[in-house]
């Protein structure tokens, strides 16, 4: 298929996806995640591919976020349906993917692009990765499954600090925290996946699927959770606060916040 964002690239019994928007990091717009949404499912339809890699192309970021310029002026029942698409269309297909799916995180993981990685089955980061959730400084929470996933990798004090705060932690720190399994030089990063993916190639894929569906069953107590983050998450669309936060982003200065809710 000809992916205008998507790079694909097949070897052994590797599938390399890398997201492919570097002038704005990467940034997931509406075709993006269609188009990552499709090549996935091909994945996990060809019986060649045991292993998926997903990466950011260039060397600055794996994936910014969500398209903030493409959200901006929506109502907030557009903003619900962004979270909503977003995450049946692509993080769900990710999380539930029969084939597991290795996020290589070459730089900024960021928003969408941390909830990305988080739907992924293994992380690994090169050292010059940086990760957070900053949403809530652009007057908007995560969406696309960010309160519950993070939750889930580092627990709740952790979660909770990372997405009040909106900081950026580096690789090493996630490394401590339990956000990525393993760290390693940018140059290191591929050949680091395709070991990890290699090795699990040599297993039952039959096996291997059944193994992230037990896994994952095991969260799917949180599923009330994602529900209301996508309703929460379109209530933050038009208010002052988030006027103000993704306004401030686009013309590159400092937010200032009212203290109305
Ligand atoms: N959406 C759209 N465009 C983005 C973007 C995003 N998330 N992140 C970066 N870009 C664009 C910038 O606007 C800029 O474009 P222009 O050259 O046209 O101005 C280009 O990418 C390069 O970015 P910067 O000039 O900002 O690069 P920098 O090195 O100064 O900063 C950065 C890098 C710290 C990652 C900064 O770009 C940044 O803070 N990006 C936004 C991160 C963010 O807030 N992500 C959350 C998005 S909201 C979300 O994801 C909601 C959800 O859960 C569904």
């Amino acid at each position: 298929m000809n992916q205008k964002n998507i790079i694909k690239e097949i070897k052994e019994s590797v599938c390399y996806l890398t997201i492919n928007r570097p002038k704005n990091l990467n940034a997931l717009n509406k075709n993006t995640i269609t188009e990552l949404s499709s090549e996935i499912i091909d994945a996990n339809q060809d019986v060649s591919i045991r292993c998926i890699v997903l990466t950011g192309s260039e060397n600055k970021a794996f994936v910014a976020g969500a398209d903030i310029k493409e959200f901006i002026s929506f109502s907030k029942s557009e903003g619900e349906k962004l979270a909503r698409k977003g995450q049946n269309e692509l993080f769900d297909i990710v999380e539930n993917s029969s084939k597991p799916i290795i996020a290589a995180i070459n730089g900024f993981a960021l928003g969408g692009g941390l909830e990305l990685a988080m739907a992924c089955h293994i992380r690994i980061a090169s050292d010059n990765a940086k990760m957070g959730l900053p949403e809530v400084s652009l007057g908007v929470i995560p969406g696309y499954g960010g309160t519950q996933r993070l939750a889930q990798l580092v627990g709740k004090g952790k979660a909770m600090e990372m997405i009040t705060t909106a900081i950026m932690i580096s690789a090493n720190e996630a490394k401590n925290w339990g956000l990525v399994n393993h760290v390693c030089s940018q140059e290191e990063l591929i050949e680091i996946s395709t070991k990890i993916a290699k090795s699990i190639s040599k297993n039952s894929p039959m096996a291997v699927s059944k193994a992230i569906k037990c896994i994952n069953s095991g969260y799917a107590f949180g599923t009330e959770g994602y529900e209301v983050e996508k309703k929460e998450f379109g209530n933050c669309f038009g208010t002052p606060d988030f006027i103000e936060g993704t306004t401030a982003f686009i013309e590159k200065r400092k937010p200032n916040f009212s203290n109305i809710e």
